[in-house]
């Protein structure tokens, strides 16, 4: 017996010697060895760029700076590399990160905007260009993609999202992890993605930014966490705190989160950095009553990166030696850093090669227009569009019709006005010969309260034979901090909607905002309206295309349209409550003098009835399209097998179009109220006029389930229904049982 053990025993050490541990885990240990506790420190600490400064210079050199952010002087980032390099004491590079969200000089639509094209291949295309130009100098670490499931359109950042849905979040949010992170991060063309914020940022009460979030545990992992989780699964090298608190705590000392669901749940093994001064924050949030504590706290909850809060290279010496933190706790949060350099390249690849022909490439240009084509969303049409034939003169109006600068919209730090497409330009360029083109701004920008102008610009409109108006947002009015209370058009746009509608002449709306805004009365004095977020660089040419029937839209709401801003929060996936609305009566219609009974009563608001003004995944084409009765490969399903739902969608119009088929699934019976639809999947398909395609959808019970109290996911068996349709409120369901 005791032979045996003996053998065993030496077997296994062999075995174990002979498993070579992964190359870059060796070169860690190598590095880390020599390592001297500021030099870890170091690590931890990022700063912003300050160019060539003395003070930059020496605290590189002295290894006190493991990455810069916001430094895009390709001269100045080899530079400051160099130091790092060749003059400190390990050689150890630094990693340059900056904000490429969507798009670093090629500018593409705001994420909100790539999300309603409903086509992940924009997005990842798009995340490559900008992956490519970026480290033409020298940045190898965006932080993107930004998967906060936003419900609440007064929050500015939503513009930065992939809109109110989990399932539409993570599929967009692994789509951009690729882009830019390419085959291989390794690959000097590839940039580090991170997933932010993390997490459940999206929740910030009342739509304003970094605000408070109360999210049970059971709605923290049905919403707010599988975006981040797909983006695991894509392989994202980082991941990035959030500002806000979760039920009282800070993200950025929440061991929860980064330990618990992120590290051991997840197994991540990137890096987690934190929000901008988030870890010092966590004294203004009340947890801590210095930045010794919060670096304690931030340590302790598994924040790898400091960005900007000082409080790493201020505090973590001294609670090491005043043994408040292991060393080699430290360890493993300098290891993950250096993972991540290592995976990057840049230890053997530390420098970029200036290539200033890296910017604005032809198939760049073109695949930020097709994503704008695609991004661009038809709310209503009027048979007015595509304007063909039979007009002799258009006048373009609005503030938005030439204004470079505010199509790119928000985290556009890079963008070039000079070289954005502006609608008026392409038009005037494109039909310019073919048509009178009349062009008068009537406001100079969206917050324009100086009204003089309007009235040149309804005289053009009368001289014209339709009106091209082009509303909506600065892009300044979203973003980070740039939250609204009031959705409707700023300035006077309103105003001068109405007076280009009393010039009876058909107005086509075209919306470039950075969220959804409240324009149902705009709408209505409209003929066609036409919403294209901040559609980039090449906004212009493709909203031209769009116009004038080059392209037919395909895009579709990533978020549901409010008709009122008290209607938020308003989304397709919600609970049907015990009463659902019903026999409403509203404002209006409440007879005078009546008398209050309980009775009837169901969910909704007197002054706005229960629907929103345009449900998520809604918008319409040039064509039409039909959708057959959706037939199911089963009506019962166990456990280990797949349901197949077939639908087959006819163009029926006269346009070769893209159709966005959606499938929900509702879960009828389960220990919890579940939503009346969830988004399960979605197939844009491209149908010539009168083509048919048959679209077919799997699920199990793999994805019918949803997170319990006991932090544990499972479908439960019961009645289920699926639809195959439109958009979130069409549609018949067909009901199957899980056994
Ligand atoms: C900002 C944002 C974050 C961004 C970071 C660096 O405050 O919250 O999304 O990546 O700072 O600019």
């Amino acid at each position: 017996m005791m032979r045996r053990n003996i053998l065993l025993l030496l077997m296994a050490v062999l075995l174990v010697s002979c498993v070579k541990k992964d190359p870059v885990e060796a070169k860690i240990d190598a590095l880390l060895a020599q390592m001297t506790l500021d030099e870890k420190i170091g690590q931890m600490n990022q700063l912003t760029g300050m160019g060539l400064s003395d003070d930059m210079k020496q605290q590189i050199k002295d290894g006190k700076v493991g990455s810069i952010l916001n430094e895009v002087d390709v001269n100045i980032i080899n530079n400051l590399q160099r130091i790092a390099v060749e003059e400190s004491r390990l050689h150890i590079p630094l990693i340059f990160g900056r904000d490429v969200i969507h798009g670093y000089k090629t500018i593409f639509p705001i994420p909100l905007g790539q999300a309603a094209s409903w086509n992940p291949a924009t997005a990842e295309a798009g995340a490559r260009v900008a992956a490519r130009e970026a480290s033409s100098v020298g940045i190898r670490w965006t932080f993107a993609p930004m998967v906060d499931v936003s419900r609440d359109p007064r929050w500015g950042r939503i513009a930065e999202s992939c809109g109110e849905d989990p399932y539409m979040n993570a599929v967009f949010g692994a789509a951009m992890v690729k882009g830019f992170q390419g085959d291989s991060l390794s690959n000097t063309t590839s940039i580090a993605a991170c997933a932010k914020h993390f997490a459940g940022y999206g929740a910030s009460e009342s739509g304003k930014d970094y605000n408070t979030t109360w999210i049970p545990d059971v709605q923290l992992r049905d919403v707010y966490l599988p975006p981040f989780k797909a983006a695991v699964d894509a392989g994202a090298a980082t991941f990035m705190c959030s500002f806000n608190d979760i039920n009282g705590v800070p993200s950025s000392g929440n061991k929860y989160l980064n330990r618990d669901i992120l590290r051991d749940e997840w197994k991540f093994d990137g890096m987690l950095v934190s929000d901008w001064g988030s870890i010092d924050q966590l004294i203004l949030h009340g947890v801590s009553e210095n930045q010794k504590d919060a670096a304690l706290k931030g340590i302790e909850a598994g924040v790898d990166m400091d960005m900007m809060g000082f409080v790493y290279i201020s505090h973590i010496k001294s609670l090491i030696e005043e043994g408040k933190v292991k060393e080699s706790f430290i360890d493993e949060t300098v290891r993950n850093i250096l993972r991540l350099k290592f995976r990057l390249g840049l230890f053997d690849h530390p420098y970029a090669t200036p290539d200033t022909t890296a910017f604005y490439k032809p198939e760049a240009l073109a695949a930020a227009k097709e994503a704008a084509v695609e991004s661009a969303v038809l709310l209503k049409n009027n048979d007015i569009l595509p304007l063909v034939g039979q007009y002799k003169s258009i006048a373009v109006v609005g503030p938005m019709a030439d204004a470079a600068l505010e199509q790119f919209g928000t985290w556009s730090f890079d963008a070039e006005p000079a070289h954005a497409i502006t609608p008026l330009k392409a038009i005037t360029d494109m039909y310019g010969k073919q048509y009178n083109i009349i062009a008068e701004p009537g406001l100079t920008f969206s917050r324009d309260s100086n009204a003089t102008g309007i009235a040149k610009a309804v005289a053009a409109a009368r001289k014209a034979d339709v009106v091209l108006f082009f509303a909506g947002e600065e892009a300044i009015l979203s973003g980070e901090a740039h939250c609204r209370a009031d959705l409707d058009l700023p300035g006077l746009q309103n105003q001068f909607m109405s007076a280009l509608k009393a010039t009876g002449k058909p107005v086509v709306m075209v919306v470039m905002a950075g969220r959804p805004l409240t324009i149902e009365n705009q709408i209505k004095d409209a003929s066609a309206v036409l919403f294209a977020f901040h559609g980039g660089t090449m906004a212009g040419p493709a909203l031209a295309d769009l116009i004038f029937g080059k392209a037919v839209p395909s895009g579709k709401l990533p978020v549901t349209f409010p008709r009122m801003v008290g209607q938020i929060p308003v989304y397709y996936a919600h609970k049907n409550t015990g009463r659902p609305a019903s026999n409403i009566v509203t404002i209006d219609k409440i007879p005078v003098g009546v008398f209050q009974t309980s009775l009837g009563n169901t969910s909704f608001h007197l002054d706005a009835g229960d629907k929103p003004m345009y449900p998520f995944g809604y918008g319409l084409s040039y064509s039409t399209f039909e959708y057959s009765k959706v037939t199911l490969s089963a009506k019962t399903i166990e456990k280990n097998q797949t349901l197949t739902a077939e639908c087959t969608v006819t163009n029926t119009g006269k346009y070769d179009a893209k159709e966005v088929v959606q499938f929900y699934v509702r879960d009828l019976v389960a220990s919890l109220a579940r939503p009346v639809r969830e988004l399960k999947g979605f197939d844009k398909v491209f149908l010539k006029a009168g083509e048919s395609k048959t679209v077919k959808f799997e699920i199990d019970a793999s994805n019918l389930g949803f997170w319990h109290q006991d932090k544990t996911y499972y479908a439960e068996p019961g009645e289920f229904q699926v639809w195959i349709s439109k958009d979130s409120q069409s549609g018949e369901p067909l009901n199957f049982v899980l056994k």
